[in-house]
């Protein structure tokens, strides 16, 4: 008690000269004058496949792997395969209806008979109509 009371009293001085020192800086400015705002450096907006790569690596990856060569684990005892999902693998699947069925199968998981997929393969509503083409052009590129 006595030992933190000492301490409050040493540094009560200390912060009334801090507070005068501040109220007359501030009484002597002429005009407030605003901090200076760092610059802004615009951040690169990512376009196509670039962009589709960054949904991909963030939305699809942890299912289909990196670069979309599916994967293959084990859990509770149960071997669960995720489609690879390349160009070669889905070009197969899709022929001349590459992006309309892809779209379909992102945002209704539906394969190329309009059946539906198995309910593991997530029915996406987030991404707008840009995104889901920019996913596409992605996968389009995948070995
Ligand atoms: C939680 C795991 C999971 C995530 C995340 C996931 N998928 Fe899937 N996906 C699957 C599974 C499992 C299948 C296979 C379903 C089946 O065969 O019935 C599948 C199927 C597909 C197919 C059809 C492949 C084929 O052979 O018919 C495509 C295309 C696809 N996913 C794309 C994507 C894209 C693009 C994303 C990210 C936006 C994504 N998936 C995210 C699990 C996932």
């Amino acid at each position: 008690m006595s030992r933190s009371r000492y301490r409050l009293l040493l540094a009560a001085p200390l912060v009334g000269a801090l507070l005068a020192a501040g109220l007359g800086a501030c009484s002597s400015a002429p005009a407030a004058t605003p901090p200076a705002t760092p610059a802004v450096t615009a951040a690169p907006v990512l376009t196509g496949a670039a962009a589709g790569q960054v949904m991909y690596e963030q939305s699809c990856a942890s299912c289909h792997g990196a670069g979309g060569v599916g994967i293959k684990f084990t859990l509770d005892n149960q071997t669960i395969e995720v489609p690879a999902i390349t160009f070669a693998e889905l070009d197969a699947l899709y022929h001349d209806k590459f992006d309309t069925m892809a779209v379909d199968t992102i945002t209704k998981g539906v394969d190329e008979a309009g059946q539906p997929l198995n309910r593991m393969m997530p029915r996406w509503t987030i991404f707008s109509d840009q995104q889901l083409a920019d996913i596409v052009t992605y996968l389009k590129t995948l070995k």
